[in-house]
């Protein structure tokens, strides 16, 4: 070993003794022809001292080096002298005061300070990852990553679980994303398509007999990114063999449970709390609810379908919804600009408008429709909505998914904007009994709400075909602090069933053979009951360490335009590696004017 300690080791009990440490030159400090390095490594940092006293090559060395060099200081661990303590710090009690300073590698000037507080833009930190990485909150994040995939390994291989890989090269699993698709040299126009999840690997580990099978796996989804969604992502997947929902559920509340006690030291009460999709739309607008605070949606319709007011009635009378928050106490806070932000935040999410209404201590509404409000409809509204004097009403009118997408976006940003919860607190809770189907927006088509492997509940089964819209399936998310955690099913496990399923998603028998045969002839083959999940790693750890954006867990990860800005991926290859594939590029199209 170069080094005899790290740099975040030392302490009073080792004054005297000699250390060598490694480690990158964090500042550099002098005092008078005293040189104080601060070394850095991922364990924490050390102050080494260079004096007159010390030789001179070290000395010499020492006015040389500048941030980032990486050196070898070898010294005497010495106690600081009274009054330079720095408690701040765990090696604050100690210095190295240094014989031999070798300087391994020298720096050009960083383009930024991996120490430093202030941080450059997000470009400048993917660009130049390995600096970002030398940053103590970046590499915090990433061991804790490291501890919380430790754990659910752990966890699972105690329940009987076993760690099976599958391929990265294969056909399509549909997931609701566009695939990316990997040319075959061996067959020309032939494609294999990277994993949008192991689906159909995990599903047939169940019929070859595995019972119970988990992977860190990562998958593939080429979609429209976020601050929560990465082009590649990893998920801790899991299946197992004759089990009900509830047997997933209760093996995913115990993962929670022990996430929470050992990462964040907190006690979450097990089973844990489920909303039926139905309820979580009905009061919250959103199928992953932020449930750390109020602000329920409460239905306004019957009053509503009753009013003058063409905007209510109108909207009922199309067969949509009047519906609306109360925000308690808001009304003498909120200025006309900010109701016409809260405005523009429910247009931009899809509605026509905002009715936004203010009761005054006297207990009239006040607001641009109140007026219109006549016949006992606005008391009627303050009384459904239960309003106090204070209070501010927001409402809108339109087919119940915008009210739905308004009214979450609306309370999203307001429970943030006011400080209804505590940043830190945890909540977890199952949403279940997702419909089987929604209308697919482009084909006008039904479309898996989760994937075509998802079993509708039994009782549900014979009217697949006569009520689509109306059948649940049998579906469980995990949502963490209206975060979509994870996500999972019961699957068909009759052949039947699943053909059946294939062909109301618009795929014919002959499709279904050719791109899922292998799933028919397996689920024909003796298939157990059964069922799996798939939870969100990336997210989990951004959730854990209350952070925004899944790129700060991720080593490598992609912009919002799916590049590597670090290597440049992705970019342009050997011509002499198309012809090999057979492919030739299209002429990209020509900018018109
Ligand atoms: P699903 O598609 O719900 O289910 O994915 C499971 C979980 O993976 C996370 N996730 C993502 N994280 C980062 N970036 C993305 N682009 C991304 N997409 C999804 C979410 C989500 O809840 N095969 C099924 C699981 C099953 O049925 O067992 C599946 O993949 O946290
Ligand atoms: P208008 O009659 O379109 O001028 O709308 C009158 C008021 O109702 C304005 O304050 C609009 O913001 C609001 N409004 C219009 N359409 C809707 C709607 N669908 N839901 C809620 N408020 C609306």
């Amino acid at each position: 070993m170069l080094r005899t300690h790290t740099c975040g080791e030392l302490r009073n009990e080792h004054a005297g003794t000699t250390a060598t440490l490694g480690g990158w030159v964090d500042r550099v400090r002098d005092h008078k022809g005293v040189i104080f390095i601060d070394l850095r490594d991922r364990y924490g940092r050390t102050q080494v001292v260079v004096g007159p006293e010390s030789p001179a090559a070290t000395l010499a060395a020492a006015k040389r080096v500048r941030p980032e060099w990486v050196v070898l200081a070898r010294g005497v661990v010495s106690r600081r002298p009274e009054g330079t303590l720095n408690p701040k710090l765990p090696t604050g009690g100690i210095e190295l005061l240094c014989e031999a300073l070798d300087v391994q590698s020298e720096a050009e000037t960083p383009v930024f300070q991996p120490g430093a507080t202030e941080l450059p833009g997000e470009d400048i930190r993917l660009a130049h990852r390995w600096l970002d990485l030398r940053r103590p909150a970046m590499q915090e994040n990433l061991l804790l990553r490291h501890r919380i995939v430790k754990l659910m390994r752990d966890y699972f291989d105690e329940q009987g679980f076993v760690e099976v890989e599958t391929p990265m090269l294969g056909r399509s699993t549909p997931e609701g994303a566009r695939d990316y698709l990997v040319p075959s040299r061996l067959a020309h126009g032939s494609f294999y398509a990277l994993p949008q999840s192991p689906q159909l690997y995990k599903q047939i580990l169940m019929m070859a007999g595995f019972d119970r099978y988990v992977q860190v796996a990562r998958c593939f989804r080429d979609e429209d990114l976020r601050a929560d969604r990465q082009p590649e992502f990893t998920q801790l997947d899991l299946e197992m063999s004759f089990v009900e929902a509830d047997d997933v559920m209760a093996v995913i509340d115990g993962l929670v449970a022990r996430t929470a006690k050992a990462i964040l030291g907190i006690d979450v009460a097990t089973p844990l709390p489920r909303l039926s999709w139905d309820e979580a739309m009905e009061r919250f607008g959103h199928d992953a609810p932020d449930l750390r605070f109020g602000l329920e949606i409460i239905d306004c319709s019957a009053i509503a379908a009753e009013s003058s007011f063409r905007v209510f009635r109108s909207a009922v009378e199309a067969g949509g919804r009047v519906r609306g928050i109360r925000v308690p106490g808001v009304a003498e806070k909120f200025s006309r600009k900010d109701l016409d932000d809260l405005t523009n935040v429910a247009v931009e999410a899809g509605a026509k408008g905002l009715v936004w209404l203010k009761l005054d201590a006297a207990g009239s509404l006040a607001g641009p429709v109140a007026k219109n409000l006549a016949d006992g409809v606005g008391e009627r509204l303050v009384d459904r909505l239960a309003a106090a004097p204070g209070d501010l009403l927001l409402i809108v009118a339109d087919s119940f998914d915008v009210t739905c997408k308004a009214l979450h976006t609306l309370r999203k940003r307001l429970g943030a904007a006011l400080g209804l919860y505590d940043p830190r607190t945890m909540h977890f809770s199952w949403v279940i009994d997702f419909p089987m189907f929604a209308k697919d927006s482009e084909t006008g088509g039904w479309a898996s709400m989760h994937h075509p492997f998802t079993a509708p509940r039994p009782q549900d089964i014979e009217r697949l075909e006569s009520d689509p819209a109306g059948c649940r399936a049998v579906a469980y998310d995990l949502v963490i602090n209206g975060s979509e955690a994870g996500g999972g099913t019961i699957r068909i496990h009759d052949s039947r069933v699943q053909e059946r399923v294939f062909s109301l998603l618009g795929i014919s028998p002959e499709v279904a053979k050719e791109r899922f045969g292998f799933l028919l002839d397996a689920l024909r083959s003796g298939a157990p009951p059964h069922g799996g999940i798939a939870l969100g790693i990336d997210r989990w750890v951004m959730l854990m360490a209350n952070l925004d954006s899944i790129r700060d867990v991720i080593a490598f990860p992609k912009t919002q335009s799916a590049s590597d800005l670090m290597t440049g991926a992705p970019g342009a290859v050997d011509p002499k590696q198309l012809v090999e594939l057979g492919i030739r590029i299209a002429a990209p199209p020509k900018a018109s004017g």
